[in-house]
């Protein structure tokens, strides 16, 4: 398994507290920056990480911000990206179980590093269910290609 890593200033050091727990745990990544805390531009970080996903050179990104937000809103807009912003172990399952998310974004300023490095794990070893999920994740690539979806 392979990660792409990703953070603006705003979550520079929660970005190296996972850089380090993947470290421990021989998990391979890359580090898409920044690297310091000098003010950045979040989508441009956003965007490097999740494109390591999209063209399938990671299996998994891990994207922080202050809030987890602006980073989730431009690796979003990245075709093929299932982004979703975590603040709970809960979410972190199950955005894994339903919705197959391929990023997890999290906030320096909303979680502590004890919970996001909680639920950098949990992200990393939860299946995806399929089944009727399947059917629906599907319909996101639908609108993602310009589909107008009819109830
Ligand atoms: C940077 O100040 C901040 O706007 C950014 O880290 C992020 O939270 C944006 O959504």
């Amino acid at each position: 398994m392979k990660i792409s890593l990703g953070a603006d200033h705003g979550a520079y050091e929660l970005k190296e507290a996972i850089r380090d727990h993947l470290e421990k745990q021989g998990v391979e990544y890359i580090d898409f920056g920044c690297f310091s805390k000098e003010s950045v531009d979040y989508p441009k970080y956003a965007f490097l990480a999740a494109n390591a996903v999209a063209k399938g050179e990671c299996d998994f990104g891990i994207i922080c911000c202050t809030t987890g937000l602006g980073v989730s809103m431009a690796a979003n807009k990245v075709k093929g990206v299932r982004a979703a912003v975590c603040t709970s172990e809960m979410l972190a399952q199950m955005t894994r179980r339903h919705n197959n998310a391929n990023v997890i974004c999290m906030g320096q300023n909303v979680v502590s590093t004890e919970l996001a490095l909680k639920m950098v794990d949990i992200f990393l070893t939860t299946e995806f269910e399929g089944g009727r999920h399947e059917r629906r994740v599907n319909l996101l690539t639908d609108i993602e290609n310009g589909v107008e979806l009819k109830v």
